[in-house]
């Protein structure tokens, strides 16, 4: 039996409403709290043996330096063997890196420091302006390619792992001692009193597997283990795809996706693009943008009942998508046709 179920309510309380996770500069601040909690504190999501409970995990916008404390009015004095609080700070600290500040003024002089000096890692890939009302906000989105080797990535993306955990339903944390992972960091840059500021927006998670065709690896491909770094057709499969709440609904996701779609194209050793699990508003994305790509790279205009399997392989193959993928714009496309 765990604590939650044998627990009076009075003393139990939500974990996704306990969390308040802050992003900060010394002028700006944006809350949310977690969408889920379950992989930290159960599948209940419930935390026993404090009243007003308050979890903070407060961020430095860009480098992601953390502030974690946790306060409460009272904690259950009355324990019994099946009836212990929970250690909350214990079971955090599973999933953060242990470098967090505990004292909050100390933290505001690090959001402060970090503000001027800190700088995205990686390569720049892409970059974009937003439109708002008609109008192009002069704040620019930037895009940055990363691997484990990147310096000062491990440290950056052991404090970011835990928003995937809190935004996307059954994320895990993935390895960071295979090299195949390539990470895409999004920043927001913005230009305050002739300083640059970058604040963290989203990211995706992609592992660049072998290319093989229905299944079945080349020779050349068999040859080399599954952790070879020599050059090879890859197919690369999105993993995790998090635009934080805060920016969430502002075009930032098709902009993210639209940016690594167009290296994956550029990329000759990359020949499909597959999605791992995806969740329904990431499907309606995908579906929405590789739609417009097909549709004005003009690759589908051609297209008429009945379709046959060639043209469809070709057109396939230029657009990188996997079968069921193209299946699927090739259905809404004909369907959108129809109506
Ligand atoms: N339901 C339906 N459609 C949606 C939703 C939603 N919840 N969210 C966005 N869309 C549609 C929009 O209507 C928009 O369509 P449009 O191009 O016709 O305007 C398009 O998707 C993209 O809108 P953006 O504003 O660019 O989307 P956003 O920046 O919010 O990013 C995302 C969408 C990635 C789903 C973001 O909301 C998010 O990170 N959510 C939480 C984490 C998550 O669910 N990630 C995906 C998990 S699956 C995976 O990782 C492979």
């Amino acid at each position: 039996m765990n604590n939650a179920s044998i627990a009076s309510t009075d003393w139990l309380c939500n974990s996704n409403e306990a969390i308040e996770i802050q992003l900060l500069q010394p002028n700006y601040k944006e809350r949310f709290s977690p969408s889920f909690t379950y992989p930290i504190f159960g599948e209940h999501e419930q935390i026993y043996g404090f009243k007003n409970l308050k979890i903070k995990l407060y961020y430095a916008s860009g480098s992601l330096s953390t502030y974690f404390n946790v306060s409460y009015d009272q904690k259950i004095t009355e324990i019994t063997p099946a009836a212990q609080p929970d250690d909350v700070m214990g079971k955090i600290k599973e999933f953060i890196p242990n470098d967090f500040i505990t004292n909050y003024d100390t933290f505001l002089n690090i959001v402060e420091s970090d503000s001027l000096n800190f700088r995205p890692m990686g390569k720049k890939i892409g970059e974009y302006h937003i439109r708002r009302n008609d109008e192009v906000d002069d704040t620019k989105y930037e895009i940055y390619k990363t691997n484990f080797s990147t310096p000062k990535f491990k440290e950056f993306h052991r404090r970011l792992q835990i928003f995937a955990l809190f935004c996307i339903e059954g994320a895990s944390y993935i390895d960071e001692d295979d090299e195949k992972w390539e990470i895409a960091l999004l920043f927001e840059k913005k230009n305050t009193s002739g300083t640059q500021i970058y604040n963290f927006v989203g990211y995706c998670t992609m592992y660049a597997y072998f290319y093989c065709t229905r299944g079945k690896l080349t020779s050349v491909e068999r040859s080399l283990p599954q952790n070879s770094t020599l050059p090879h057709d890859i197919r690369m499969r999105i993993s995790q795809f998090l635009i934080l709440p805060p920016y969430q609904s502002q075009g930032h996701g098709n902009k993210l996706y639209q940016s690594l779609y167009q290296n994956f194209l550029a990329n000759s050793l990359i020949k499909e693009i597959t999605v791992e699990d995806p969740n329904e508003p990431f499907q309606d994305l995908r579906d929405k943008n590789d739609l417009r790509y097909l549709i004005d790279s003009k690759l589908l205009e051609n297209i008429q009942l009945p379709v046959d399997k060639q043209t469809v392989e070709k057109i396939r193959h230029k657009c990188k998508l996997n079968e069921r993928q193209m299946a699927r714009c090739l259905e809404i496309y004909l369907l959108r046709k129809l109506n």
